[in-house]
């Protein structure tokens, strides 16, 4: 944020939020509410990422959903970032070994939740690493450690981008979504494996697709499954909205030839 005017409305934006938000309120109750949510680890893992200057403050909540939630944060430069926080309270930990197992990047699984979760975590990051170098927009990966990821903040603080699911979509949108299940594929030779209209941001200067802990290698033994699926997701999702172009089967043919 290098215009000084723009810096310290953002501080004011972030202010606020921080003053409506009800899971922060004083400092002082800041590790209470913390404690109600994270187990002492996630505790220490925050601070230890602020000790390595990959965050210096982490503000109101963006997102509460069952597995993970994502923070407003704020990196040494006064830049918000997003801090995606995995619960590892989730039950779902054995849902997610498939996404895991077979994917030739994660040597020997891990046994316990806890680990799988940290698992999952490193491989989120490393999933939007390699989706960035095929050339597709996604949030950059700033950091992570244990069950936390930091990435760049997609939307003006404190509101996140709106997804594909909460906006007007087009042709455009259209044509960027085939084109990037086809780059993730044959460029990044990986697919995403949870592609769906609550993981793509619309922004003014684009289309940044997300959340991409599931995404597999395509020498996964469910990657074609997987590519299926974000397809006839996608193919769907876009009827719905009253565009349609090819079915999902003529999309696969052209994606993996
Ligand atoms: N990089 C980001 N910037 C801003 N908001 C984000 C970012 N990543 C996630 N969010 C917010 O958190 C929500 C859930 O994120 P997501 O990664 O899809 O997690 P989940 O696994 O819960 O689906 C998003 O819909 C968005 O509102
Ligand atoms: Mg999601």
């Amino acid at each position: 944020m290098a215009d000084p005017d723009e810096s310290s409305k953002m501080r004011e934006r972030l202010l606020r939020f921080e003053r409506e938000s009800r899971y922060l309120r004083k400092d002082s109750d800041e590790r209470k509410v913390l404690e109600e949510v994270f187990d002492r680890t996630t505790q220490l893992a925050v601070e230890e990422l602020i000790s390595r200057k990959d965050l210096r403050e982490l503000y109101g909540v963006v997102s509460a959903g069952k597995e993970a939630r994502v923070y407003l944060g704020e990196d040494t430069e006064a830049k918000p970032v997003a801090v995606k926080i995995y619960l590892t309270s989730a039950s779902d930990f054995r849902k997610r070994m498939g996404y895991i197992a077979g994917d030739r990047r994660f040597g020997k699984l891990p046994s316990g939740s806890r680990d799988t979760i940290y698992l999952w975590t490193r491989k989120e990051f490393k999933n939007l690493q390699l989706a960035e170098s095929a050339g597709v927009r996604v949030p950059k990966p700033h950091a992570f450690y244990k069950n936390i990821l930091v990435m760049e903040y997609m939307g003006t603080p404190p509101q996140p981008a709106p997804t594909f699911a909460e906006s007007e979509v087009d042709e455009d949108d259209y044509r960027w979504t085939f084109e990037t299940i086809e780059k993730l594929w044959k460029r990044g030779k990986m697919v995403h494996a949870d592609f769906s209209e609550f993981n793509v941001f619309k922004t003014a200067s684009g289309d940044v697709l997300f959340d991409m802990g599931s995404a597999v290698l395509s020498s996964h033994p469910q990657a074609s499954e997987y590519l299926r699926r974000d397809l006839a997701n996608m193919v769907r999702f876009f009827r719905k909205r009253g565009i349609s172009g090819k079915d999902a089967s003529e999309l696969e043919a052209e994606v993996t030839k």
